[in-house]
């Protein structure tokens, strides 16, 4: 989810960030009601665990269903045969206690469909029984609302339920999320995964990224999933969804599942691109650690250095590619602090003070600098190496593909944190490539640092990675169609 503000009120006064009210778009209702019942027309009874207004299962009412739904608001659902004004975490928490509308043998689903709250964890709900919550629905869970909704539907799913969802879809590649993927995996065959533009909830006041999920609850998996990736606009998203442009992959295809990675999702990956994850990683070459996070930036930091404020300090260089001023400067008596003072944290201690470079950790635009000897480092990803490899190093931090690794691949929503840049595929070059790189680096930096633009320095750096690789044409385009709109498309 991205930056809201505190208090969304829609026009009948619901406060959308304490119930998490989205209503869904009227085509992805429709397309959802489509494929539920083209992959099982005998679909009978709906139910809709957080039914809002029945936005999802009025198409299939339309066609003749039998709809259920529970909410914690009654908004009088159109079309809804049996209403419950409940807490669905609650019920499928006490499954056994509370069957579905009273009859422990009456009939169950045959699909489930949702649009579940994208409620926060710091939404009391979750902080009140978060105890309860974990040992139901396990760590990842009660990371967030719809976490939680989507765990708790494929626990209540009868088996070979379908299940439809738009959700939000930070559990694709977030690392705490990885056991509610394994969950998926390992207890449904995933039939359809498409990624929703970034703006389909904008008109609602929600700057948050989505995505639609068909499961079959089963234990084994099918051939092919059909999958569909970010598209910049509502339009395009509604053509793809009614022309059914879709590519139909084996679920191996999608998932990340060297040991080195946690089985996230990848949609539209280029095989070229693919194969780079089987190969060397960034921590490989040199360790890719985290910094100092004071509590306190106002106290500890200051902008002008003075005998007590000494210490350069580089936090997130953003978009500064190449070179960077510090960020500011940091207490000289810095270690004594954070000794003393429990939320001052130092990490990696025996490093911190060792140059090499510092990547961009905020903002969807990945990008590297050079970080000097005895300067310190914030919680943005620091690479810590001081040979001639910093060069090449810091060229190919730089690319598109790169770009294209760390925002279209493996962190496409949160901050990336040292975890996920010391991830990063990172191709053994031939040694005239490394050395064009090396020199690249150099002129980028003394570039950067005389305020001239560094453009056709990356391009060239750019030619000559995807040079030295080999990548075809398409993948070079896509990879240059990424850069363009990387806020959009990741
Ligand atoms: C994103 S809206 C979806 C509304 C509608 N089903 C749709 O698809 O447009 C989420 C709904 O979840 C409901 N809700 C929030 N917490 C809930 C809970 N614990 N149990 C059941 N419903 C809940 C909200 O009241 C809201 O109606």
């Amino acid at each position: 989810m991205g930056r809201r503000p505190k208090l969304v009120v829609s026009e009948d006064a619901i406060d959308r960030r304490e119930t998490g009210y989205y209503s869904t778009p009227q085509f992805v209702a429709e397309f959802l009601a489509e494929r539920l019942r083209e992959l099982r027309p005998s679909l009978k009874r709906i139910l809709d665990p957080c039914i809002g207004r029945g936005e999802l299962t009025r198409p299939f009412k339309a066609a003749g269903c039998h709809v259920s739904g529970y909410d914690i608001i009654d908004m009088s659902a159109v079309g809804c045969d049996e209403f419950e004004r409940a807490d669905f975490l609650d019920i499928a928490m006490n499954r056994q206690a509370l069957p579905l509308f009273g009859d422990t043998n009456g009939p169950r689903p045959d699909a489930i469909i949702a649009n579940p709250p994208y409620n926060c964890h710091e939404v009391n709900y979750i902080r009140d029984r978060k105890a309860q919550l974990i040992e139901h629905f396990g760590k990842s869970s009660a990371l967030n609302m719809y976490a939680l909704f989507v765990r708790a539907i494929i626990d209540f799913a009868p088996s070979g339920c379908l299940i439809g969802l738009v959700t939000h879809d930070s559990f694709l590649t977030a690392t705490g999320h990885q056991d509610l993927r394994e969950y998926i995996i390992k207890n449904c065959a995933i039939r359809n995964l498409h990624l929703c533009p970034t703006n389909l909830f904008l008109d609602q006041g929600a700057d948050v990224r989505t995505c639609l999920l068909v499961l079959e609850k089963t234990g084994e998996q099918r051939d092919t999933v059909l999958v569909s990736n970010r598209p910049q606009t509502i339009a395009e998203f509604q053509r793809i969804l009614r022309e059914r442009q879709f590519e139909s992959c084996n679920l191996s295809k999608i998932l990340l599942l060297n040991p080195r990675d946690g089985s996230e999702f990848t949609i539209g990956v280029p095989n070229d691109v693919r194969a780079l994850f089987d190969g060397r990683r960034l921590s490989d070459i040199a360790p890719c650690i985290t910094g100092i996070s004071t509590g306190d930036d106002k106290k500890y930091i200051r902008e002008a250095e003075s005998a007590e404020f000494q210490v350069p300090f580089y936090k997130n260089p953003a978009s500064r590619r190449f070179f960077a001023a510090p960020d500011g400067y940091l207490c000289t008596n810095f270690q004594e602090i954070g000794r003393k003072v429990p939320n001052f944290m130092i990490r990696n201690k025996s490093l911190i003070l060792q140059g090499g470079i510092a990547c961009s950790s905020m903002g969807v635009k990945f990008g590297a600098t050079i970080r000097p000897e005895n300067t310190a480092c914030g919680v943005n990803p620091n690479i810590i190496i001081e040979h001639d490899d910093k060069w090449w190093l810091l060229s190919f931090l730089n690319s598109r593909l790169c770009l294209y690794l760390t925002r279209g691949i493996i962190i496409r929503a949160n901050m990336i944190t040292a975890g996920y840049a010391s991830r990063i595929p990172t191709p053994e070059f031939d040694s005239a490539t490394k050395e064009t790189l090396a020199l690249l680096g150099q002129e980028g930096f003394a570039a950067a640092k005389g305020g001239a633009s560094v453009d056709l320095i990356k391009s060239r750096i750019d030619d000559a990675v995807e040079t030295s690789l080999g990548l075809p044409r398409e993948v070079r385009e896509l990879l240059a169609s990424f850069e363009r709109d990387p806020i959009r498309l990741s």
